[in-house]
Protein backbone atom coordinates (compact mmCIF):
# COMPACT_ATOMS: atom_id res chain seq x y z
CA UNK A 1 0.00 0.00 0.00
CA UNK A 2 1.44 3.39 -0.62
CA UNK A 3 2.05 5.92 2.12
CA UNK A 4 -0.41 8.11 1.58
CA UNK A 5 -3.06 5.66 1.52
CA UNK A 6 -2.25 4.31 4.77
CA UNK A 7 -3.56 5.82 8.01
CA UNK A 8 -1.05 6.31 10.53
CA UNK A 9 0.11 3.64 12.81
CA UNK A 10 2.91 5.74 13.64
CA UNK A 11 3.45 4.69 17.43
CA UNK A 12 3.26 1.19 16.72
CA UNK A 13 5.69 1.75 13.68
CA UNK A 14 7.97 3.57 15.74
CA UNK A 15 7.82 0.64 18.34
CA UNK A 16 8.41 -1.91 15.80
CA UNK A 17 11.56 -0.35 14.65
CA UNK A 18 13.08 0.04 17.65
CA UNK A 19 12.56 -3.53 18.19
CA UNK A 20 14.04 -4.11 14.79
CA UNK A 21 17.18 -1.87 15.55
CA UNK A 22 17.68 -2.92 19.03
CA UNK A 23 18.15 -6.28 19.01
CA UNK A 24 14.74 -7.50 20.38
CA UNK A 25 12.10 -9.76 18.52
CA UNK A 26 8.36 -8.78 18.78
CA UNK A 27 4.58 -10.60 18.68
CA UNK A 28 1.79 -8.81 17.34
CA UNK A 29 -1.42 -9.77 18.43
CA UNK A 30 -4.74 -8.05 16.97
CA UNK A 31 -7.85 -9.48 15.94
CA UNK A 32 -8.22 -10.37 11.94
CA UNK A 33 -8.02 -7.54 9.26
CA UNK A 34 -6.97 -4.71 12.18
CA UNK A 35 -4.11 -4.02 9.77
CA UNK A 36 -0.90 -5.89 11.36
CA UNK A 37 -0.12 -7.21 7.74
CA UNK A 38 -0.01 -3.80 6.28
CA UNK A 39 1.83 -2.76 9.56
CA UNK A 40 4.72 -5.30 8.83
CA UNK A 41 4.48 -3.68 4.90
CA UNK A 42 4.88 -0.14 6.05
CA UNK A 43 7.96 -1.10 8.01
CA UNK A 44 9.43 -2.94 6.10
CA UNK A 45 8.56 -0.07 3.04
CA UNK A 46 10.48 2.62 5.58
CA UNK A 47 13.41 0.31 5.90
CA UNK A 48 13.97 0.53 2.34
CA UNK A 49 12.82 3.79 1.85
CA UNK A 50 14.95 5.48 4.65
CA UNK A 51 18.12 2.71 3.58
CA UNK A 52 18.27 1.26 7.01
CA UNK A 53 20.66 -1.55 7.12
CA UNK A 54 18.00 -4.39 7.21
CA UNK A 55 16.96 -7.09 4.94
CA UNK A 56 13.42 -8.36 5.27
CA UNK A 57 11.44 -11.24 4.43
CA UNK A 58 8.11 -12.15 5.13
CA UNK A 59 6.07 -15.15 5.17
CA UNK A 60 2.46 -16.05 5.78
CA UNK A 61 1.98 -19.10 6.87
CA UNK A 62 -1.79 -19.49 7.19
CA UNK A 63 -2.23 -22.14 4.79
CA UNK A 64 0.51 -24.12 5.54
CA UNK A 65 -0.43 -27.67 7.63
CA UNK A 66 2.27 -29.69 8.92
CA UNK A 67 6.29 -28.21 8.94
CA UNK A 68 6.93 -29.66 5.94
CA UNK A 69 4.76 -26.79 4.22
CA UNK A 70 6.59 -24.37 6.65
CA UNK A 71 9.88 -25.07 4.88
CA UNK A 72 8.48 -24.92 1.56
CA UNK A 73 6.87 -21.35 2.11
CA UNK A 74 9.60 -20.28 3.48
CA UNK A 75 12.04 -20.95 0.89
CA UNK A 76 9.57 -19.40 -1.54
CA UNK A 77 9.25 -16.14 0.23
CA UNK A 78 12.98 -15.89 0.69
CA UNK A 79 13.20 -16.40 -3.33
CA UNK A 80 10.38 -13.52 -3.48
CA UNK A 81 12.12 -11.31 -1.57
CA UNK A 82 15.60 -11.99 -3.70
CA UNK A 83 14.83 -13.12 -6.82
CA UNK A 84 17.28 -15.06 -8.85
CA UNK A 85 18.55 -11.61 -10.57
CA UNK A 86 20.23 -10.70 -7.41
CA UNK A 87 23.42 -12.07 -6.03
CA UNK A 88 21.56 -13.31 -2.54
CA UNK A 89 18.76 -14.82 -4.82
CA UNK A 90 21.78 -17.17 -7.02
CA UNK A 91 23.06 -17.54 -3.78
CA UNK A 92 20.16 -18.63 -2.45
CA UNK A 93 19.13 -21.12 -5.73
CA UNK A 94 22.87 -22.27 -5.35
CA UNK A 95 22.17 -23.16 -1.67
CA UNK A 96 19.14 -24.57 -1.52
CA UNK A 97 19.96 -27.38 -3.91
CA UNK A 98 22.06 -28.65 -1.25
CA UNK A 99 18.39 -30.32 0.18
CA UNK A 100 17.43 -31.72 -3.08
CA UNK A 101 14.43 -29.98 -3.56
CA UNK A 102 12.02 -30.45 -6.84
CA UNK A 103 12.08 -26.65 -8.34
CA UNK A 104 9.59 -26.18 -10.73
CA UNK A 105 8.47 -22.28 -12.46
CA UNK A 106 5.42 -20.83 -11.95
CA UNK A 107 3.40 -20.48 -14.87
CA UNK A 108 2.22 -17.24 -14.65
CA UNK A 109 4.96 -15.26 -12.49
CA UNK A 110 7.70 -17.65 -14.03
CA UNK A 111 9.26 -17.13 -9.76
CA UNK A 112 10.86 -20.61 -8.52
CA UNK A 113 8.71 -22.94 -6.50
CA UNK A 114 10.04 -25.94 -4.18
CA UNK A 115 9.19 -29.29 -2.80
CA UNK A 116 10.36 -31.17 -0.65
CA UNK A 117 10.95 -34.95 -0.43
CA UNK A 118 12.16 -35.67 2.92
CA UNK A 119 12.90 -39.06 3.52
CA UNK A 120 13.05 -38.89 7.55
CA UNK A 121 12.54 -36.00 10.19
CA UNK A 122 15.78 -35.04 10.51
CA UNK A 123 16.37 -34.29 7.19
CA UNK A 124 13.07 -32.00 7.48
CA UNK A 125 14.86 -30.65 10.36
CA UNK A 126 18.03 -29.80 8.68
CA UNK A 127 16.14 -28.34 5.70
CA UNK A 128 14.81 -25.77 8.30
CA UNK A 129 17.83 -24.72 9.92
CA UNK A 130 19.85 -24.45 6.63
CA UNK A 131 17.48 -21.99 5.38
CA UNK A 132 17.75 -20.25 8.95
CA UNK A 133 21.26 -20.26 8.48
CA UNK A 134 21.30 -18.97 5.12
CA UNK A 135 19.74 -15.53 6.19
CA UNK A 136 21.45 -15.80 9.31
CA UNK A 137 24.49 -15.40 6.88
CA UNK A 138 23.32 -12.26 5.55
CA UNK A 139 25.42 -9.51 5.44
CA UNK A 140 22.88 -6.93 6.71
CA UNK A 141 20.60 -8.35 9.87
CA UNK A 142 17.52 -10.06 8.28
CA UNK A 143 13.96 -9.21 9.55
CA UNK A 144 11.97 -12.25 9.27
CA UNK A 145 8.44 -11.59 9.57
CA UNK A 146 6.35 -14.92 10.34
CA UNK A 147 2.53 -14.01 9.59
CA UNK A 148 -0.55 -15.76 11.33
CA UNK A 149 2.41 -17.47 13.60
CA UNK A 150 -0.01 -19.28 15.72
CA UNK A 151 -0.52 -21.84 13.15
CA UNK A 152 2.65 -24.05 14.40
CA UNK A 153 0.28 -25.07 16.79
CA UNK A 154 -1.84 -27.18 14.83
CA UNK A 155 0.69 -28.78 12.68
CA UNK A 156 1.02 -32.69 13.35
CA UNK A 157 4.85 -32.84 13.91
CA UNK A 158 5.40 -32.87 17.89
CA UNK A 159 7.62 -30.36 19.52
CA UNK A 160 7.19 -27.39 16.82
CA UNK A 161 7.31 -24.99 19.22
CA UNK A 162 10.59 -26.44 20.49
CA UNK A 163 12.80 -26.91 17.63
CA UNK A 164 11.87 -23.32 16.10
CA UNK A 165 12.55 -21.84 19.43
CA UNK A 166 16.45 -23.71 19.71
CA UNK A 167 16.78 -23.24 16.06
CA UNK A 168 16.11 -19.53 15.74
CA UNK A 169 18.06 -18.85 19.23
CA UNK A 170 21.12 -19.17 17.54
CA UNK A 171 20.24 -17.03 15.06
CA UNK A 172 21.85 -13.91 16.01
CA UNK A 173 21.54 -12.03 13.34
CA UNK A 174 18.03 -12.64 12.04
CA UNK A 175 15.27 -10.16 14.04
CA UNK A 176 11.92 -12.02 14.24
CA UNK A 177 8.62 -10.62 14.16
CA UNK A 178 5.81 -13.27 15.00
CA UNK A 179 2.22 -11.97 13.99
CA UNK A 180 -0.61 -13.86 14.78
CA UNK A 181 -4.75 -12.55 15.42
CA UNK A 182 -5.51 -15.69 17.90
CA UNK A 183 -4.70 -13.60 21.08
CA UNK A 184 -5.55 -16.78 23.57
CA UNK A 185 -3.04 -18.49 21.36
CA UNK A 186 -0.55 -16.34 20.52
CA UNK A 187 -0.59 -15.12 24.56
CA UNK A 188 -0.45 -18.23 25.76
CA UNK A 189 2.79 -19.59 23.05
CA UNK A 190 4.80 -16.05 24.41
CA UNK A 191 3.63 -15.73 28.03
CA UNK A 192 3.16 -19.28 29.77
CA UNK A 193 6.10 -20.30 31.77
CA UNK A 194 7.97 -23.61 30.63
CA UNK A 195 6.81 -23.04 26.92
CA UNK A 196 9.75 -22.59 24.38
CA UNK A 197 8.98 -18.68 23.53
CA UNK A 198 8.28 -17.44 27.05
CA UNK A 199 8.75 -14.27 27.08
CA UNK A 200 11.34 -14.22 24.19
CA UNK A 201 9.64 -11.29 22.63
CA UNK A 202 7.98 -8.07 23.22
CA UNK A 203 4.72 -7.44 22.58
CA UNK A 204 2.27 -5.09 20.28
CA UNK A 205 -0.76 -5.22 20.14
CA UNK A 206 -2.63 -3.15 17.32
CA UNK A 207 -5.89 -1.25 18.80
CA UNK A 208 -8.21 0.89 16.94
CA UNK A 209 -6.79 3.72 14.56
CA UNK A 210 -7.25 7.07 16.68
CA UNK A 211 -10.76 8.49 15.98
CA UNK A 212 -9.66 11.97 14.77
CA UNK A 213 -6.37 11.08 12.88
CA UNK A 214 -8.74 8.61 11.30
CA UNK A 215 -11.02 11.41 11.03
CA UNK A 216 -8.66 13.83 9.48
CA UNK A 217 -7.17 11.06 7.14
CA UNK A 218 -10.89 10.04 5.37
CA UNK A 219 -11.46 13.75 5.17
CA UNK A 220 -7.87 14.06 3.26
CA UNK A 221 -8.71 10.96 1.49
CA UNK A 222 -12.17 12.29 0.02
CA UNK A 223 -10.45 15.61 -0.61
CA UNK A 224 -7.88 14.62 -2.79
CA UNK A 225 -10.23 12.93 -4.93
CA UNK A 226 -12.33 15.85 -5.44
CA UNK A 227 -15.26 14.38 -2.69
CA UNK A 228 -16.83 16.72 -0.22
CA UNK A 229 -17.42 15.35 3.01
CA UNK A 230 -18.50 16.54 6.69
CA UNK A 231 -16.95 15.21 9.94
CA UNK A 232 -20.52 14.19 11.37
CA UNK A 233 -20.83 12.16 8.35
CA UNK A 234 -17.57 10.34 8.64
CA UNK A 235 -17.79 9.78 12.43
CA UNK A 236 -21.01 8.28 11.59
CA UNK A 237 -18.88 5.59 9.19
CA UNK A 238 -16.43 5.15 11.83
CA UNK A 239 -19.46 4.61 14.46
CA UNK A 240 -20.82 2.33 12.37
CA UNK A 241 -17.55 0.49 11.41
CA UNK A 242 -16.75 0.27 15.10
CA UNK A 243 -13.67 2.35 13.85
CA UNK A 244 -12.16 -1.42 12.45
CA UNK A 245 -9.49 -1.11 9.75
CA UNK A 246 -11.12 -3.37 7.21
CA UNK A 247 -14.62 -2.26 7.79
CA UNK A 248 -13.99 1.18 7.26
CA UNK A 249 -11.73 0.86 4.49
CA UNK A 250 -14.45 -0.87 2.66
CA UNK A 251 -17.33 1.46 3.58
CA UNK A 252 -14.79 4.52 2.22
CA UNK A 253 -13.95 2.62 -0.71
CA UNK A 254 -17.63 1.26 -1.78
CA UNK A 255 -18.51 5.24 -0.90
CA UNK A 256 -15.94 6.59 -3.07
CA UNK A 257 -16.98 4.23 -6.22
CA UNK A 258 -20.58 5.76 -6.13
CA UNK A 259 -18.90 8.64 -7.53
CA UNK A 260 -20.73 10.87 -5.63
CA UNK A 261 -18.93 14.37 -5.24
CA UNK A 262 -20.78 14.76 -1.89
CA UNK A 263 -20.95 11.76 0.80
CA UNK A 264 -24.37 12.34 3.13
CA UNK A 265 -25.39 10.47 5.98
CA UNK A 266 -28.24 8.92 4.00
CA UNK A 267 -25.44 7.91 1.07
CA UNK A 268 -23.76 6.00 3.61
CA UNK A 269 -26.75 4.32 4.68
CA UNK A 270 -27.82 3.65 1.51
CA UNK A 271 -24.20 2.31 0.70
CA UNK A 272 -23.70 -0.08 3.60
CA UNK A 273 -27.37 -1.44 3.43
CA UNK A 274 -26.07 -2.81 0.05
CA UNK A 275 -23.14 -4.30 1.86
CA UNK A 276 -24.83 -5.99 4.04
CA UNK A 277 -27.70 -7.19 1.02
CA UNK A 278 -24.38 -8.51 -1.10
CA UNK A 279 -23.05 -10.35 2.22
CA UNK A 280 -26.35 -11.92 3.34
CA UNK A 281 -25.98 -15.14 1.73
CA UNK A 282 -22.92 -15.70 3.50
CA UNK A 283 -24.96 -14.89 6.64
CA UNK A 284 -27.54 -17.13 5.95
CA UNK A 285 -24.85 -20.13 4.98
CA UNK A 286 -23.62 -19.30 8.79
CA UNK A 287 -26.88 -19.64 10.23
CA UNK A 288 -27.09 -23.11 8.81
CA UNK A 289 -23.34 -24.25 10.36
CA UNK A 290 -24.65 -23.33 13.91
CA UNK A 291 -27.20 -24.59 16.46
CA UNK A 292 -30.25 -22.64 17.03
CA UNK A 293 -29.25 -21.34 20.57
CA UNK A 294 -25.80 -20.12 19.35
CA UNK A 295 -27.39 -17.86 16.56
CA UNK A 296 -29.94 -16.89 18.88
CA UNK A 297 -26.62 -15.52 21.13
CA UNK A 298 -24.78 -14.13 18.17
CA UNK A 299 -28.58 -11.85 17.84
CA UNK A 300 -28.22 -10.90 21.41
CA UNK A 301 -24.73 -9.76 21.00
CA UNK A 302 -25.19 -7.79 17.37
CA UNK A 303 -28.53 -5.87 19.39
CA UNK A 304 -26.37 -4.74 22.01
CA UNK A 305 -23.13 -4.41 20.70
CA UNK A 306 -20.94 -5.66 23.30
CA UNK A 307 -21.58 -7.50 26.14
CA UNK A 308 -19.56 -7.96 29.17
CA UNK A 309 -22.15 -10.15 31.83
CA UNK A 310 -23.03 -12.90 29.16
CA UNK A 311 -25.05 -15.20 32.05
CA UNK A 312 -26.40 -12.05 33.69
CA UNK A 313 -29.89 -12.86 34.39
CA UNK A 314 -30.89 -10.01 32.88
CA UNK A 315 -29.36 -10.56 29.71
CA UNK A 316 -30.44 -13.73 29.29
CA UNK A 317 -34.09 -12.86 30.50
CA UNK A 318 -33.99 -10.32 27.97
CA UNK A 319 -33.07 -11.88 24.96
CA UNK A 320 -34.76 -15.28 25.66
CA UNK A 321 -31.67 -17.29 25.67
CA UNK A 322 -32.12 -20.28 28.25
CA UNK A 323 -30.03 -21.10 30.83
CA UNK A 324 -26.40 -20.05 31.51
CA UNK A 325 -24.83 -22.88 31.17
CA UNK A 326 -25.69 -23.79 27.44
CA UNK A 327 -25.14 -19.89 26.53
CA UNK A 328 -21.65 -20.43 28.20
CA UNK A 329 -20.76 -23.36 25.59
CA UNK A 330 -22.50 -21.35 22.91
CA UNK A 331 -19.92 -18.41 23.60
CA UNK A 332 -16.85 -21.38 24.02
CA UNK A 333 -17.83 -22.29 20.58
CA UNK A 334 -18.65 -19.36 18.65
CA UNK A 335 -15.38 -18.37 19.71
CA UNK A 336 -13.64 -20.97 18.75
CA UNK A 337 -15.56 -20.64 15.35
CA UNK A 338 -14.35 -16.89 15.28
CA UNK A 339 -17.69 -15.73 15.16
CA UNK A 340 -17.41 -14.07 18.67
CA UNK A 341 -14.72 -12.23 19.58
CA UNK A 342 -13.64 -11.20 23.02
CA UNK A 343 -12.28 -7.66 23.62
CA UNK A 344 -10.47 -7.75 26.58
CA UNK A 345 -9.73 -4.07 28.12
CA UNK A 346 -9.07 -2.47 31.32
CA UNK A 347 -12.66 -2.29 32.23
CA UNK A 348 -12.57 -6.41 31.76
CA UNK A 349 -13.89 -8.70 29.06
CA UNK A 350 -16.27 -7.50 26.87
CA UNK A 351 -17.83 -9.66 23.65
CA UNK A 352 -19.11 -9.20 20.74
CA UNK A 353 -20.09 -10.36 17.27
CA UNK A 354 -16.25 -10.90 15.52
CA UNK A 355 -17.67 -9.44 12.28
CA UNK A 356 -18.52 -5.96 12.17
CA UNK A 357 -20.78 -6.54 8.68
CA UNK A 358 -22.63 -9.33 10.25
CA UNK A 359 -23.16 -7.77 13.56
CA UNK A 360 -24.73 -4.97 11.59
CA UNK A 361 -26.72 -6.81 9.72
CA UNK A 362 -27.86 -9.43 12.70
CA UNK A 363 -29.20 -5.96 14.09
CA UNK A 364 -31.10 -4.77 11.55
CA UNK A 365 -32.66 -8.33 10.09
CA UNK A 366 -33.77 -9.09 13.81
CA UNK A 367 -35.13 -5.76 15.02
N1 LIG B 1 -3.08 1.87 8.60
C1 LIG B 1 -4.02 1.60 7.67
N2 LIG B 1 -4.63 2.59 6.99
C2 LIG B 1 -5.58 2.30 6.07
N3 LIG B 1 -5.98 1.07 5.77
C3 LIG B 1 -5.42 0.04 6.40
C4 LIG B 1 -4.39 0.25 7.38
N4 LIG B 1 -4.01 -0.94 7.86
C5 LIG B 1 -4.74 -1.84 7.21
N5 LIG B 1 -5.58 -1.27 6.33
C6 LIG B 1 -6.58 -1.96 5.50
O1 LIG B 1 -7.34 -2.81 6.35
C7 LIG B 1 -7.50 -4.10 5.79
C8 LIG B 1 -6.94 -5.16 6.72
O2 LIG B 1 -5.52 -5.00 6.86
P1 LIG B 1 -4.50 -6.20 7.03
O3 LIG B 1 -4.70 -7.23 6.00
O4 LIG B 1 -3.17 -5.59 7.18
O5 LIG B 1 -4.99 -6.79 8.43
P2 LIG B 1 -4.51 -8.07 9.21
O6 LIG B 1 -4.63 -7.74 10.65
O7 LIG B 1 -3.22 -8.54 8.71
O8 LIG B 1 -5.66 -9.10 8.78
P3 LIG B 1 -5.68 -10.70 8.92
O9 LIG B 1 -5.98 -10.97 10.35
O10 LIG B 1 -6.82 -11.11 8.02
O11 LIG B 1 -4.34 -11.19 8.47
C9 LIG B 1 -6.81 -4.05 4.43
O12 LIG B 1 -7.81 -3.82 3.47
C10 LIG B 1 -5.88 -2.87 4.49
O13 LIG B 1 -5.79 -2.25 3.25
MG1 LIG C 1 -2.67 -10.43 7.94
Amino acid sequence: MSPEYFCDRENEAELLLDNIQNNADTTLISPRKFGKTGLILHVFDRIVRENLPFKTVYVDIFSTLCLENFVTDLSEAIVEKFPEKTSIGRKFLRYIRNFRPVISYDRLTGSPQFSFEFQNVAEKESTLKGLFEFLNAQEQPVVLAIDEFQQITEYPEKNVEALLRSLLQQMHNIRLVFCGSKRKIMTEMFSTVGRPFFSSTKTLSLLEIDNDIYKAFIKERFGSGGVKVDDDTIQYVLDWTLRHTFYTQSVCNALYTTRSKTVTIELVNRVCAAILKQESVNYLQIRDLVTKGQWNLLIALAKEGCVQQITAASFLKKHKLGAATTVSHALKSLMEKELVLADYSLDGTCYRVYDVFLMRWLAAEYA
